[in-house]
């Protein structure tokens, strides 16, 4: 497509008119951060913010990649556009006149520009056409629903320009086509009358419904939901997507909302219109509604614009549906939610209520909303209560499931601040009140997020679980002895138990490093004659192991030990001393188990039936000391070390 030269004027005007921090919000999540705003950059990757928007200046810049420029050259960059483009594009968004070089050139520019004016005309004026309606003795029992049923008053009928579209066939078509003499082409891409399936002629699309404007930021309306005031279906029936309307990417009531949302820098999207109106008559301003389909990205970033901290509450309905479009329109803004740069919090009203309803049927109920506003949860909490419902954490299954979902959910943030708390806040649901086991579920937690995302990690369940691989075998018995070999050297009350233990286990230390470093520890037992004197101990400990300088990285590790606050009580010293001996016995059992499988399969039962008998029964009784182990595996979730 050729573009025509431009006249500096409009040029001019347009840069007059455009404003950067609302062109790139389009695009960018910006915060305010003292005299700028701030945001992921949109030209590379990146995960802390350093692309930066002055509006003083009107310009932005990215520290990261030196993206730079004004608003033109920001949507030339992203949309990959002419600058005759992209000024032609703001000319339309700001109605700017387009004066061209070119006069030919300029009637052809001239005529999109006022097919969009004289569609909005139209509707404009439909829409009167609908509120005079309501007020009319054909719009009385229309009347009556808004007053008694929807309880709303005049002042709110008339501040969302209600209205109603009557009964007839073509009533509106006469009123538009005939009376007002607009072109029945224009009138039919309004969205207001279709053709006859059956001869010539038209029809108009709303008849005897309730009738509630759609409007577009600016409150120019550009569309209609009209609700029937029958049984008739659908209950909603909308406007078709027209040159003005774009159904994803509009809000409703959001030319009403969005002075409040600044304000109390907050939004409240719910679902339903009538939510939406119930709340503004509540005085609850801040509140927009989605269209019926998914909340989209683009309607995300239109809120965002307003609220500078970024909160956002979804109020859909508590049921099914809207449990199902709550988790859909988490994920069509997931990359800004898992990013941080959204605040979300998820109202589910009880008993499945929607706003409206609940407002009304309670004698307090905007007070009581308000309440339940305050008490949201922030989405991941409600994500995770999500994951709890109907599942008992003492069930071993169940356990694995929400542990599971979990760590999906955690592997997702990309905010460490917003993982750590979260890795804590999952530990003690999963630990169920047991403190003692808290720190271990915290540890495995971070252990599995470690691990990079693998594409199907819905598939990741018990089977990679009970798939003991040798890799995963090892990493979980180096981790069982370095705690255990940790919590003597930094334990003394504990070193007792572990010797005890290991002995009556009859267990050792496989890992050669630990085996050195475990006799150069029961050997300073001895030696050491003031047993209180744990400084002693390890001043020793170091010498001795620097004698023997194969170990010095082990015991480096050893003695960094951080976690000694966790383990203060002797009950929770206990405890993790008993996983870390099942880890040992259990990786040793399965390694004994697996030499017997080999043994008595090797031997001939004919030439060496002794033998073969020995090897095949010590394989089966060690399989089911594994078996027996399970339960305390499965009680302790995960490879509580690994
Ligand atoms: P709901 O069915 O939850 O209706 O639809 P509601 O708003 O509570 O309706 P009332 O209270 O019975 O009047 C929520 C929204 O979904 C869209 C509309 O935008 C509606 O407000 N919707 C619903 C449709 O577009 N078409 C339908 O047939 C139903
Ligand atoms: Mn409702």
């Amino acid at each position: 497509m050729n573009f025509p030269r431009l006249h500096p004027d409009t040029l001019e005007e347009v840069k007059d008119k455009i404003d950067i921090y609302e062109v790139v919000s389009d695009y960018v999540v910006l915060k305010k951060r003292g005299q700028n705003y701030v945001g992921l950059c949109p030209f590379h990757q990146e995960k802390t913010p350093s692309f930066t928007v002055n509006q003083d200046k009107q310009l932005y810049y990215c520290f990261g990649c030196g993206e730079g420029g004004n608003g033109i050259k920001f949507l030339m960059e992203i949309g990959q556009q002419s600058f005759t483009q992209v000024v032609l594009e703001l000319a339309k968004r700001y109605q700017v006149p387009i004066k061209t070089l070119e006069p030919e050139k300029r009637q052809e520019i001239q005529k999109e520009l006022s097919l969009r004016d004289q569609l909005y005309e139209i509707v404009a004026l439909t829409s009167n056409f609908y509120e005079h309606a309501l007020q009319e003795p054909l719009g009385e029992n229309a009347l009556n629903y808004l007053i008694q049923k929807r309880q709303l008053t005049t002042q709110t009928i008339q501040q969302f320009n209600l209205g109603y579209a009557p009964s007839g066939w073509e009533t509106l078509y006469r009123y538009l086509v005939e009376q007002k003499r607009y072109p029945i082409a224009l009138v039919e891409q309004a969205g207001l009358i279709k053709p006859r399936k059956k001869g010539n002629g038209y029809y108009d699309t709303f008849r005897d419904r309730l009738m509630i404007p759609i409007k577009d930021i600016q409150g120019r309306v550009i569309a209609f939901g009209g609700r029937s005031l029958t049984d008739e279906e659908p209950k909603y029936l909308n406007s078709p997507e027209t040159p003005l309307f774009n159904k994803g990417k509009t809000l409703f009531a959001l030319d009403q909302a969005k002075n409040s949302i600044r304000s109390l820098d907050k939004v409240i999207v719910v679902e339903g219109y009538f939510d939406a109106i119930a709340l503004h008559e509540a005085r609850i301003t801040n509140t927009v509604a989605s269209l019926g389909t998914a909340f989209s990205e683009s309607q995300l970033k239109q809120l965002l614009r307003y609220t500078d901290s970024k909160q956002v509450i979804f109020n859909f309905d508590a049921d099914k549906a809207g449990i199902k479009a709550t988790k859909r329109a988490i994920t069509e803004i997931e990359s800004l939610i898992y990013s941080g740069q959204v605040n979300l919090k998820i109202l589910n009203i009880p008993d499945g209520k929607d706003a409206d309803e609940f407002i009304k049927s309670h004698s307090d109920g905007i007070n009581k909303y308000q309440e339940l506003i305050k008490k949201a949860p922030l989405w991941l909490n409600w994500e995770i209560q999500q994951l709890l419902i109907d599942k008992n954490l003492k069930q071993a299954d169940h356990f694995e499931q929400v542990a599971q979902g979990m760590v999906k959910l955690l592997n997702k943030l990309s905010d460490s601040n917003q993982r750590s708390y979260y890795i804590s806040y999952c530990g003690e649901i999963l630990a169920q009140g047991d403190a003692r086991i808290l720190p271990l579920y915290i540890k495995n937690l971070q252990t599995q997020l470690n691990k990079p995302l693998t594409k199907s990690t819905h598939k990741k369940t018990d089977k990679n679980f009970i798939k003991s691989e040798i890799s995963a075998e090892n990493k979980l018995l180096k981790e069982a002895e370095t705690i255990l070999l940790k919590l003597y050297i930094h334990y003394p009350e504990s070193r007792q138990e572990i010797f005890t233990k290991l002995e009556e286990n009859n267990l050792c230390f496989s890992l050669s490093d630990h085996r050195i470093i475990w006799h150069n520890l029961l050997e300073i037992e001895e030696e050491t004659v003031n047993k209180e004197d744990n400084e002693q101990f390890i001043s020793k400990l170091e010498i001795k192991i620097i004698e023997s300088s194969q170990v010095i990285n082990k015991i480096n590790e050893l003695l960094s030990f951080r976690e000694i606050e966790h383990y203060e009580d002797s009950n929770r010293l206990n405890l993790i001393i008993d996983a870390a001996l099942i880890s040992l016995k259990k990786v040793n059992l399965e390694k004994y188990c697996h030499y017997c499988e080999q043994k008595y399969k090797a031997i001939n039962s004919e030439e060496d039936p002794v033998n073969h008998q020995y090897y095949l029964t010590e394989y089966i009784s060690s399989k089911q000391k594994i078996l027996q182990l399970q339960p305390l595996r499965s009680f302790s979730q995960l490879d509580i070390y690994g």
